[in-house]
């Protein structure tokens, strides 16, 4: 009998192990310390054992039950700890919980830059339709009919008509719609273009469009507001350049480059040994565009820019794959 109870002993140690909560406590406690449990049955054998026999079994039965019933209060006690709502104090020496801070994109820091930095000037933000359609996006802009930018290979197209657009700039066309002048306005946003992606360029990218249209703007009006936002963005001591270029929807046109930041205009890998950096398009507003929007061009000059915003950022930020971007690499969006 000595043996069965060390065998009880045992067994009723094991199941308080692998207890995991108190409808299993339970269980177990009927099982072993029940009035007909395991241990009471042993204590009703003890009236068929000879009586000189008795006292060590008497003893043994006793010390089974005290330890299975004090190993059960400890296994008791320790679930309604586990319970949080039972729990009366914390625990400071429990590692913490890492609480992960989300960052802007780098896009939309470059972008918040160039918005704070026109607003101030006096320019207000407008937005509009990423699925734009032909008018819009080429026709009211003086595109030719047979503008190779209209070409399949450029534009994603979605009817004859409608297309994703491939620049901000039918937004100047929206906003003039919209409002006599003066208009100030600068529009941020994304535009798709048909590419063979590569490390340069990808479908997707995002642009800032500025367009100023009053009585007697110049060109001169032009190059000062670059110029302030270039050094601005770039630093004081950044040196610049105009040159003549063509846009259809711009006359005169000309691209902004910047001495390149890198090797301050020394040249560099990033300049191509050039000493500059291209960094945006503009001109004075072409007549023929304001007659697309009832305005009078002999009354009102403008001009207009645009820019495109993952360039600037792999500039700011010393990055040479535009894929980056958009790959949402978690490694990638949290260094900035
Ligand atoms: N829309 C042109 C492009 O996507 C950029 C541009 C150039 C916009 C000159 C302008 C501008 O407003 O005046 O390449």
């Amino acid at each position: 009998m000595l043996d069965r109870i060390e065998r009880i002993r045992l067994s009723a140690l094991e199941a308080l192990g692998a207890v995991k909560n108190l409808q299993e406590l339970e269980n177990v406690r009927v099982r072993f310390l029940a009035r007909k449990g395991e241990i009471a049955e042993q204590f009703d054998r003890l009236k068929d054992v000879p009586p000189e026999e008795r006292p060590p079994l008497g003893k043994a039965l006793n010390e089974l039950r005290t330890s299975v019933q004090s190993a059960f209060e400890q296994k008791k006690a320790g679930l309604e700890n586990a319970n949080p709502r039972e729990q009366a104090s914390i625990d400071f020496t429990l590692p913490g919980h890492k609480q992960w801070m989300g960052s802007k994109h780098p896009i939309t820091q470059t972008l918040d830059e160039i918005k704070r930095i026109f607003t101030r000037m006096g320019f207000t933000v407008a937005t509009g339709p990423e699925i734009e359609d032909d008018y819009h996006n080429f026709e009211a802009l003086n595109f030719p009919p047979d503008h190779p930018a209209r070409d399949m290979q450029d534009t994603f197209f979605i009817s004859d008509k409608i297309l994703l657009r491939t620049h901000t700039s039918p937004v100047q066309i929206r906003v003039m719609e919209q409002q006599k002048p003066p208009v100030r306005v600068i529009v941020p946003g994304r535009c798709y273009r048909n590419e063979a992606i590569s490390a340069r360029s990808y479908c997707l990218f995002h642009q800032v469009e500025g367009l100023y249209v009053d009585v007697g703007v110049t060109f001169s009006e032009l190059k000062g507001t670059l110029v302030a936002f270039a050094k601005q963005l770039y630093g004081a001591d950044t040196r610049y350049r105009f040159r003549p270029s063509y846009f259809p929807f711009t006359e005169p046109s000309a691209e902004m480059d910047i001495s390149c930041f890198i090797c301050a205009g020394k040249g560099c890998r990033v300049c191509k040994q050039t000493g500059w950096l291209e960094i945006l398009g503009c001109g004075m507003v072409d007549p023929n565009v304001y007659r697309f929007v009832g305005y009078d061009p002999e009354k009102y000059a403008g001009y207009a820019f645009g820019m495109g915003i993952e360039r600037m950022a792999m500039l700011r930020y010393g990055i040479d794959d535009i894929r980056m971007f958009f790959d949402n690499d978690i490694r990638f969006l949290k260094q900035f």
